[in-house]
Formats: C-alpha cells, sequence, structure tokens
C-alpha cells in the first residue's frame, strides 16, 4: 500500500468547478435575515451622530444597529472588540453600523439611508513620522483598554525583547521587538565590504476569491451557531464566548469550505453575524462585497526596512543591522513584531546581529496576515543586499549564499538553534539546475536572480479521530478548516497508515461541538500537525482492527497484514477476510467486538521551512516594463506526501509572489482613502503574466512529521520578489529598485537615474 508520494487531484476541485460546494453564504437557513456595513467615509474623525431614520422607515429593514446595540461583555485593543466603531473612526471603511433586512437588497438601500454625521481629524499616515515622538496620535479615545489580542502567534511563534528606554518613541508605537547577539559595530566595522539599504513594501491584499462571509443564528436551546468561512474553529468560539460572556459550549462554530483566505480570515466579521443574531433571535448572514472586503477586511501592512550587512573578503557574513517599520493601522490586532525582526537577516549565520522591528499605529485599515506575514518584505531587502555584497565580493551570488547559509544546529536569529532544515539543499537545487549554469548567455536586457526565503512555521497542539464504518471504509474526523486541501492530504495518511486505499478515507472536518482539537489553519502547520493527530489516530484503529480479526483468524495480531482490502495472515491471501466484512461483523447487534476507532494527539516541535527561487526576467529600457520569462522555485516540504497538490503551492505562492514584485498595492491616498479598492485597479498576476514555473521538489524529511513531511504553504511565496530584484539588477548592469512593486515606472526612474555606461553591454553581476 503506498498512497505516500502519489499525485491525485484535489478532492474539493471536483465540487468547487462544478459549483457544487457549500460555502458559508450557501447555508440553507429558514427566515435568514441580510446584514450590509456602513462603512466610514473619512480615515480620522470623531463620530457626532448615525441617523437611522430613514433606513428603519423602508420596508423590509429590520434593524440599524451601532456599537452601542451590540451584547459585548469583553474588552480589548483588536478589532473583534470594537467590530463597529464606538465614538472614533481610525480609518476609511471602518464599520459604523449594520443594517439586517429580509433581503440583501433592502439592506443595501437601508446602508446608504443611514446618515453618518463625522467631524473630521487629521489622519496619521506617515509610517515614520507617525512613530516620532510628538506625532499626532492614530486614535485618541479607547486607549485604556486591555492588552492586544494574540493573533500573532497563530501564524508563527517568536519571542524577542523589545527596543528599551533608549529610544523615545510616539504612542502611535504599539509595540516593539529587538532580537541581538554580539557586537555589530564591532563586526561591521571590521568588515571588508558593508552595504545599507533602504526598502519600501506596500499594503497587500489577499486577494482570496471568497469574500468574508458568516452565518449565524441561535439554536431552539440559545446556543449561538456559526457557519463561517474561518480559518480557525476553536479559536473562533472561544473569543466568540468571551465576547459575549458564554460557555465555550454554548457557542457552536463550523468552518466551511473556504475559498481562499492566506491569513485574512480570522474573526473579522464572525462578532458583528453573532452579535445581529443574538440581538435579533433570528439568523443572520454577512457576505462582504469585494469592495469592502478590501477596505475594510484584514491585509497586511506596508513596511520601511532599513539594512545595513557586511562580509569578510572571503564572503563570510559578519554583521547585520536592520530596523523595520510595520503599518499596523488603526487597531491593535496583530503582532507581527517578532517576527518581523527575526526573518529580517534571513537564514544565514552572522557573526553579530540586531535585529528591530517598530509596529506604528496609523490611519489606515489593520494589519492582517497574509502567507508568510512580513516575510515576502524582508526577503526583498535582505536577499538584494547580499546580492550587492556578492558583487561587490566578486563572489558568484549564489556561492555566497551557500558559504553562509544556516543549517541544523546553527544558531536561529531568535536564539535556538535550527531543527532540520533544508535551505542549503535549496540553493544547491538551484545551483545545478541549467537555468543558473545558462545565466551567462542570455541576451542583451535579459538577466536571472535567486534569492533565499524561509518561513519558521507555526506550531499548535491537534488531535484527530477515525472510526471504522460497517462498509469498511474509514472515517477521518479533524476540526481542522480546509484553507489548502488538507484534506486530500489527510486522506493520504490515514490510507498509508491504515493500510488501505484512499479512495476508501472519508474525512469530515466536524464543527467545535464534536470535533477533536485542531489549530487554526494558518502558520503552514495543518498537514504536520493534524496530519500527524490523523496517522496516528489511523494507527491506533489498524491496531484495533487486527484485534477484531485476529479473534476471527484465531491468529496473533503480529502475524497480521492488510492487503488488498483485506486482513490476512501475512504472506496468505486465501486466508484473508475482507475489511467490509470485518466491519459489519463488528458493527452489528450482539457483536463481540468493539467498534474499530483510532484517537491521535499530538503537540510537535517548530519545522522551519525554505524556498530559492530563480527569477528570469527582460527588461524594457524604454518603459521599464519587467517580462518575467522563467522562473524556478525549489523547496524543501520535508516529503511530498502528494507532489501534485505540493507543486500546486508552490505554484500558488511563487504566483502572489510575483504580484508583490510587480504588480500589487493597496493605495491610500493623502486624506487615507483607498484608490486602488477593486480589481480594475488592484492589479493582480494573471495567466498572460504569469510564466512557466518550474517546481523542484527538495525533501529533507522531518522526524517528527507525517512521514517526513512538513508545512508548504508560506514558504514559496518569500522570496520571489528578491529573486526577480535581483533578476532585474542582472538585466541592467546592477540596477536597483527598492520598492515593491517594481512598476515599469519604478525600474524607468531607476534606470534613468542609473545610466548605462557608455552604451555598452549590460553586464550581470554574476558574470564579473
Ligand atoms: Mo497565516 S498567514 O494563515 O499563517
Amino acid at each position: 500500500m503506498a498512497a505516500v508520494g502519489v499525485s491525485t487531484p484535489r478532492r474539493d476541485s471536483e465540487p468547487k468547478v462544478r459549483g457544487t460546494t457549500r460555502f458559508a453564504a450557501d447555508a440553507p437557513v429558514a427566515g435568514l435575515l441580510h446584514a450590509r456595513l456602513v462603512l466610514a467615509h473619512e480615515a480620522h474623525a470623531m463620530i457626532s451622530e448615525i441617523r437611522r431614520e430613514a433606513a428603519l422607515a423602508l420596508e423590509g429593514v429590520v434593524a440599524v444597529l451601532t456599537a452601542a446595540d451590540l451584547p459585548l461583555v469583553a474588552t480589548g485593543r483588536g478589532r473583534q472588540y470594537e467590530p463597529l466603531a464606538r465614538e472614533e473612526v481610525i480609518y476609511a471603511g471602518q464599520p459604523v453600523a449594520m443594517v439586517v433586512a429580509e433581503s440583501e437588497a433592502r439592506a443595501e438601500d437601508g446602508a446608504e439611508l443611514v446618515e453618518v454625521e463625522l467631524e473630521p481629524l487629521e489622519p496619521v499616515l506617515d509610517l515614520e513620522a507617525a512613530g516620532r515622538p510628538g506625532a499626532p496620535r492614530a486614535r485618541v479615545t479607547g486607549l485604556d483598554d486591555a492588552d492586544g489580542s494574540d493573533l500573532g502567534d497563530a501564524h508563527a511563534t517568536v519571542s524577542a525583547a523589545g527596543v528599551g528606554q533608549e529610544e523615545e518613541l510616539s504612542e502611535n508605537v504599539l509595540d516593539t521587538a529587538r532580537l541581538s547577539n554580539g557586537d555589530v559595530d564591532a563586526a561591521l566595522a571590521g568588515s571588508h565590504v558593508v552595504v545599507s539599504g533602504r526598502f519600501t513594501t506596500p499594503w497587500m491584499y489577499q486577494g482570496y476569491l471568497e469574500p468574508q462571509t458568516a452565518t449565524a443564528w441561535l439554536d431552539p436551546d440559545g446556543r449561538l451557531t456559526i457557519w463561517s468561512a474561518t480559518q480557525a474553529t476553536f479559536s473562533t468560539r472561544d473569543a466568540l464566548a468571551r465576547l459575549f460572556g458564554l460557555p465555550g459550549e454554548r457557542v457552536r462554530v463550523a468552518s466551511t469550505p473556504l475559498g481562499g483566505a492566506f491569513g485574512g480570515k480570522l474573526m473579522i466579521i464572525d462578532p458583528l453575524v453573532a452579535a445581529a443574531a443574538v440581538v435579533l433571535r433570528r439568523p443572520v448572514r454577512l457576505v462582504m462585497t469585494r469592495s469592502e472586503d478590501m477596505a475594510a477586511a484584514n491585509p497586511a501592512g506596508a513596511e520601511m526596512l532599513s539594512l545595513e550587512l557586511g562580509a569578510d573578503a572571503d564572503g563570510n557574513l559578519t554583521g547585520i543591522r536592520t530596523r523595520v517599520l510595520v503599518d499596523r493601522g488603526a487597531t491593535d490586532d496583530f503582532g507581527v513584531e517578532s517576527i518581523a525582526a527575526m526573518l529580517s537577516c534571513g537564514s544565514y549565520r552572522w557573526a553579530a546581529h540586531e535585529l528591530t522591528a517598530l509596529g506604528i499605529a496609523t490611519n489606515r485599515v489593520t494589519f492582517g496576515a497574509y502567507r508568510a506575514p512580513t516575510a515576502p518584505p524582508a526577503a526583498f531587502a535582505v536577499e538584494s543586499l547580499l546580492d550587492e555584497l556578492a558583487g561587490r565580493l566578486e563572489i558568484d551570488p549564489l556561492e555566497l549564499r551557500l558559504r553562509n547559509v544556516a543549517g541544523e544546529g546553527d544558531r536561529s536569529p531568535a536564539g535556538p538553534p535550527f531543527p532540520i532544515f533544508g535551505a542549503r539543499d535549496c540553493l544547491e537545487r538551484l545551483r545545478d539546475h541549467p537555468r543558473w549554469s545558462a545565466r551567462g548567455e542570455l541576451p542583451d536586457g535579459e538577466g536571472i536572480g535567486v534569492a533565499l526565503g524561509w518561513w519558521p512555521g507555526g506550531y499548535e497542539p491537534a488531535a484527530a479521530a477515525c472510526r471504522l464504518d460497517a462498509d469498511g471504509n474509514l472515517t477521518v474526523i479533524t476540526g481542522a478548516a480546509d484553507m489548502s486541501g488538507v484534506e486530500t492530504g489527510f486522506a493520504t495518511i490515514a490510507a498509508e497508515a491504515f493500510g488501505i486505499d484512499p479512495e476508501r478515507i472519508r474525512v469530515v472536518t466536524a464543527d467545535t461541538s464534536s470535533a477533536p482539537y485542531a489549530g487554526m489553519s494558518g502558520g503552514s502547520k495543518v498537514t504536520y500537525t493534524v496530519g500527524r493527530a490523523v496517522e496516528r489516530a489511523a494507527i491506533e484503529a489498524r491496531e484495533r482492527l487486527f484485534e477484531v480479526a485476529s479473534q476471527e483468524l484465531e491468529i496473533a495480531p503480529e502475524d497480521l497484514e492488510i492487503v488488498d482490502g483485506a486482513v490476512r495472515p501475512a504472506g496468505v491471501p486465501a486466508k484473508g477476510l475482507a475489511i467490509d466484512e470485518l466491519a459489519s461483523r463488528i458493527l452489528q447487534f450482539g457483536s463481540p467486538h468493539p467498534p474499530v476507532e483510532g484517537h491521535g494527539r499530538v503537540s510537535q516541535p517548530q519545522a522551519p521551512q525554505s524556498a530559492a527561487h530563480l527569477s528570469h526576467v527582460r527588461v524594457d529600457r524604454d518603459t521599464g516594463a519587467v517580462t518575467v520569462l522563467a522562473h524556478v522555485v525549489a523547496q524543501d516540504v520535508g516529503r511530498a506526501l502528494n507532489p501534485a497538490l505540493v507543486e500546486g503551492q508552490m505554484r500558488g505562492g511563487t504566483v502572489q509572489g510575483l504580484g508583490w514584485a510587480l504588480l500589487e498595492q493597496l493605495v491610500h491616498d493623502g486624506h487615507g482613502q483607498l484608490t486602488t479598492g477593486t480589481f480594475v485597479d488592484y492589479a493582480m498576476p494573471t495567466a498572460g503574466t504569469v510564466p512557466a514555473i518550474d517546481t523542484e521538489i527538495v525533501e529533507v524529511p522531518v522526524p517528527e512529521g507525517p512521514y517526513g513531511a512538513k508545512g508548504v504553504g508560506e514558504a514559496p511565496v518569500v522570496a520571489v520578489a528578491g529573486a526577480v530584484a535581483n533578476a532585474i539588477a542582472a538585466a541592467t548592469g546592477g540596477v536597483r529598485v527598492r520598492e515593491l512593486p517594481m512598476t515599469p515606472e519604478r525600474v524607468w526612474r531607476a534606470l534613468a537615474a542609473h545610466p548605462r555606461p557608455g552604451g555598452a553591454p549590460d553586464r550581470a553581476p554574476q558574470s564579473l
């Protein structure tokens, strides 16, 4: 029985393509009401009045709710505590009221009739200025609420000290983190070459197909039930119970199939629909429109990164000092400073480092997680400078990375040593790739660049159960939201562990009232943790089945095997008993056998992931347009349980990375208004702009992972922009763009500021 390592299609593909998947918006609920939000039209203002009479007069409008109407009992600084603005508006697009009506159309009409009177305040929009002492505050009311949420830990867990007393900062600075080791000043002073640079990256939208959606109702016994497009069933349940002051078992959360999430779907609208259902005692659904989702949901924040780093004459990295300013937007939702600091030096061995990150509040939406949060900006910065360092040292850029890349046992930037880590193997795979060898033979205007990215991965305990049914099929039950095809992976794991064909495994995502515990689907850890629990559960079920078969066949369990759907004495096919026959003997009146079930529980160590990219671009010197001609991603996946799905993640991450590199940005104007709030203005990669992507699966098995597997979702997005930036420099004789996305205008300006010397052909830095 070999299920592991075989490519099979995702189980959710066909229903999604056929349109039969039941998403959160498709829950059939009798008596359903529809909600529509009223969004603030100023970025910073005091609310002087909300007039709801006209909306309420509209037939079909059931209620217009404002912050005071929501039955929330808990306070805190995260957005969940304030799903509607109280007295102060802190970003354009912030929900200030919610209209609930008998139809979506009525709710929308009602929302247009709600009059919100605002008294504008100066918006705080300049990220750097906002952090300086004496800066005007992005928020002036409600500052004494309890501590921020711990959502940051959901994606990756890092501990770091903060910036101490030595630096005066404004009150907009929500949090700081500093990781240091050794004497950076001395290391830089003693370096043969030192390079530095300042990089900026924009607000980024996850671009999932399904907008934020949830449906909530009260069961007849008063239990609050939510069907939600959420990445996290249990933490949503616990958060809602806390918000409404209910015992956990009075809230039931079901995660519906996700139409993409990428980190963005966590407690954004659940409190709103739940509150409306509690107040109105009727089922309520909210589906954000695309523009509402872009303006008011959960995009990743802009960043400014300043780095200075050096190497000795032999190309050994010496010291690095970084300072990352993270635009946290208006509410203190997702603390990313530790991870932003840690990632800012890449996965290399530095003799000394000082890594600082500051999270700064501004009057823009709110920083949300997006696939390896803060990692793409970090890799763009540090990988650009490493290439420059290689050029100055006249060392091949891949060789420089290979000389310094961290491996198992090396100190990680946060302190503890790296566990098994395949970054070197990824770099070696690129070094041996024909596209890298051919980099010296490119036509004028083309270049090849490489970059390395890593992601520490999250960790969270997980459990899973499985049950042998009367038809001889195995049902696997978890509480993990399926964001990325993990159910297909669970089937592969259970099939391998139990010993039957994957087609005989059914996978069920249960709601919080009955599911074994599972953490959030995020941090690239579901297959690694929940999958491991599935493996254990299936192994236990197999043992139980052997106990039964041992009695039926009168042979010791250790002499049994499962082959072709039958339990048999090892090597004696004629004596086999089909599993469905056994199962039906077990599950009947008068059966002497207990049901065959298994339960697996795990708590696993962190398993960091890495991916290296090679990008081949052509730069048009007249327009600044960059065309990606070819792209290679080499990723350490531990073990590819289902290579087709792994390659899908590698391609998807690379494509999103190309969006970071060349196309996407949420632009807020000088008043804090979003000017790219539709898919017409927000440029995402499309089939026409994406080249053929060559996926190189690297397998460095993780001992704790199911069959050696580790997470694969986040690593492939990290270093794409860095590789493209290095390719642009290679194509243009060293022209550097330090701002994402690298639009034609920015590339053209950089080219203009750095004319080609004497019209000589460009020379790629790696061919020096
Ligand atoms: Mo999160 S970006 O879903 O780990």
